[in-house]
């Protein structure tokens, strides 16, 4: 069965998307069978993997409110062994008209439920509040990943997540837990970053990825190409530490990645 992992974060910004579609990627071309769901309204998952809005007939929405079988909504990418669930504009009011039905903890979960089986891991994009479309994110899945940047503020809102995530846990989904933590836009020659990380693992021992994602143009760049950064630039660092990060996930061991390349100023 497979492993349901939702990457979450209420703050806005930090690489949800980002991670979402760049190690499914990975676990795609590592043939392992991949679901991205994107429970984001934005659908920056969805055009991150270079789907257009207009192509979609089933989404999120569908998925979450309508009562459409989560396979009638499920796509194809380019992307090897991926598909995708794709979010349109209609989700940004999802949270109001969720509140007034059944089960609307639970809508997700129970649809992931009917097609668990057919993926290795299937990976939620939540939207950056602690709204109900995240909550069943949290419910439907079995570990969370939390994409951070290394900056002060990024503690305090930490902790509000967290609080969150006990509330699931007690009262829905009693097995949930953090896989891990991800720095993301990280830059290790500042001593703040380096100062954040330390108080993280303090508070979290053993829920860091040993992976931080550097800040990488071709990152940034990859999604206008409607491309996961493996195939828009493989030899990015950005691509070569997703891909590390895809081995963390694996329960592998990570590549280093050649000091020269740094000295070099990699792309
Ligand atoms: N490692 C990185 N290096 C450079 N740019 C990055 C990196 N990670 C993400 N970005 C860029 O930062 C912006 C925010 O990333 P992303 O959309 O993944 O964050 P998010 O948490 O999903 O945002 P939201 O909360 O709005 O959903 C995007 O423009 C993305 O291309
Ligand atoms: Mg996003």
């Amino acid at each position: 069965m497979g492993k349901v992992l939702a990457v979450a974060n209420q703050k806005g910004g930090v690489g949800k998307s980002t991670t979402v579609v760049n190690l499914g990627a990975y676990l795609g071309s590592r043939d392992k069978t991949v679901l991205c769901i994107d429970a984001d309204a934005q659908g920056n998952t969805t055009t991150g993997f270079g789907v257009k809005k207009r192509s979609v007939e089933g989404s999120s929405y569908d998925v979450l409110i309508g009562n459409m079988k989560i396979e009638d909504a499920i796509m194809r990418t380019h992307c090897k062994n991926v598909s995708l669930v794709p979010a349109t504009a209609d989700l940004a009011g999802a949270d109001i008209e969720l509140i007034e039905l059944e089960n609307r903890m639970n809508r997700l979960k129970m649809q992931i439920l009917t097609c668990r089986l057919n993926y290795d891991y299937i990976l939620i994009d939540c939207p950056p509040s602690l709204s109900l479309i995240t909550v069943n994110g949290l419910v439907a899945c079995d570990r969370i990943i939390v994409p951070m940047q290394a900056e002060f503020y990024a503690l305090e809102g930490l902790s509000q997540l967290v609080e969150t995530i006990k509330i699931v846990k007690n009262k829905y989904n009693p097995s949930l837990d953090i896989e891990g933590i991800l720095f993301t836009m990280f830059d290790p020659r500042l001593n703040a970053s380096n100062q954040v990380v330390s108080e993280v693992e303090k508070f979290f021992p053993g829920k860091v990825f040993k992976t931080k994602i550097p800040r990488n143009v071709r990152i940034s760049e990859a999604p206008s190409y409607g491309q996961p950064v493996m195939y828009y630039d493989k030899s990015s660092r950005g691509a070569e530490e997703y891909a590390n990060l895809g081995r963390e996930i694996l329960g592998e061991e990570i590549e280093k990645i050649k000091e020269k390349k740094k000295l070099f100023g990699k792309k």
